[in-house]
């Protein structure tokens, strides 16, 4: 089986080597990348574009995405079969992911996020497949992204609201998931307000099942969607000091960024006042900050993290206004940060808690819309990747 960049290649008549030198990478990459275990990024496909352009050859970004992380391998009665180099059924965490999975997702979403600036962005790729967003908490940006995901990639989509579902009547969480399988969905995109529950379902369905955020434990697409948007900025996550400020102890998204960055090769600061954090976060590996100024020096990133007031049993911070005097992002603060640091922040936001209005829409420093935009391509790319044939 030729995989698409194979063809690619034999289209534009060069050498393994000479590809490599295009793409601006090595030849035993450009191997991997034809074998189907490693997907080229989007200034990659550009570089390949652009000479298939010079040399008069048609070719399009769909020539890419195409390509898959699977290539034929033959078992001990010699019967060929593929071999899947993302190998996980689900998409629960993280923490379950290695570094190699990781940059096979990014990679894979650059090219998406490429495709999607696009007027011809709508692919076939799904093409009837369902899949169902089944959401028990309130979500404008992860439900709505992967809705367009899906439809970007050809799937039907059912977006079930719990508000109007046999869930109001009683139904547990896992009936309604088992009823939900039973009509043959082929990925189930959950978000669920306590942790742990996601993983539950998915321990009694058939089909592939992605975390859309449970309670306070992981948050996987948001993750990999601030990665790919710090990627693309600074165009690599080894080394880069991240700052992760406020509510550390109620933030999924916190949790999952922690375990990404850390696998990548970043080092990860947590600043907020010690209620905000869990008392053993330094287990993992995280430098801990009281003080927003000694935290954000010298930082490349800084993320900012909302009130989750929704998780909190009790009062956690004296007073939203003293909250934000002493950590919410505002220029003075950010002025400890590196000169060219990025603002970042998941959403939703509460202007005048966590971020001030005028950091929040800083053209030259926030890339909070950026972030949204690269959900749907990450989201693209885990839902591509679980559907295919394993
Ligand atoms: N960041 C995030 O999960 O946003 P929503 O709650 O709007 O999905």
């Amino acid at each position: 089986m030729s995989s698409p960049l194979r063809i690619i290649r034999d289209k534009l008549s060069i050498t393994q080597t000479e590809l490599a030198e295009l793409m601006g990478t090595t030849q035993a990459t450009v191997s991997r990348m034809e074998a189907g275990q490693w997907e080229p990024n989007a200034s990659q496909v550009q570089a390949v574009l652009r000479k298939s352009n010079e040399d008069g050859l048609d070719l399009s970004f769909d020539d890419f995405i195409f390509s898959n992380n699977q290539e034929l391998s033959t078992d001990q009665n010699g019967n060929t079969k593929e071999k899947n180099y993302f190998n996980h059924k689900h998409l629960l965490g993280i923490q379950e992911l290695s570094p190699e999975e990781i940059t096979f997702l990014l990679d894979l979403a650059d090219v998406y996020a490429e495709k999607n600036r696009t007027v011809d962005r709508k692919l076939s790729l799904l093409n009837g497949k369902t899949v169902i967003n089944l959401f028990f908490e309130e979500s404008t940006r992860t439900r709505t992204s992967f809705e367009l995901a899906s439809k970007h990639l050809g799937a039907d989509v059912i977006n079930i609201a719990v508000a109007s579902s046999s869930i109001k009547k009683g139904e547990t969480v896992i009936d309604t998931a088992v009823t939900l399988n039973a009509m043959h969905a082929d990925a189930l995109v959950v978000r669920h307000p306590h942790a742990g529950a996601v993983q539950l379902l998915s321990e009694k369905v058939n089909c592939s099942v992605i975390n859309g955020g449970d309670g306070s434990h992981e948050h996987p697409t948001q993750a990999l969607l601030d990665a790919l948007t710090i990627r693309r900025r600074k165009g690599h996550l080894q080394g880069l000091l991240v700052a992760l400020c406020g509510d550390v102890a109620h933030s999924r998204v916190a949790r999952s960024n922690i375990y990404l960055l850390q696998t990548m090769g970043a080092r990860v600061r947590v600043i907020a006042p010690p209620t905000l954090i869990p008392s053993s976060i330094e287990r993992l590996g995280v430098e801990v900050f009281h003080d927003m100024r000694t935290g954000l020096a010298g930082c490349d990133i800084v993320m900012m993290l909302r009130l989750q007031r929704e998780r909190m049993k009790g009062s956690f911070v004296p007073s939203v206004h003293e909250y934000f005097h002493f950590y919410g992002l505002d220029y003075e603060k950010l002025s400890h940060a590196k000169e060219d640091a990025l603002i970042m922040h998941p959403g939703p936001m509460n202007r005048g808690v966590e971020i001030d209005s005028a950091v929040a829409d800083d053209i030259d420093r926030s890339v909070i819309h950026e972030q949204v935009e690269m959900g749907v391509a990450v989201r693209m790319a885990c839902l591509d990747v679980l559907t295919r044939t394993t």
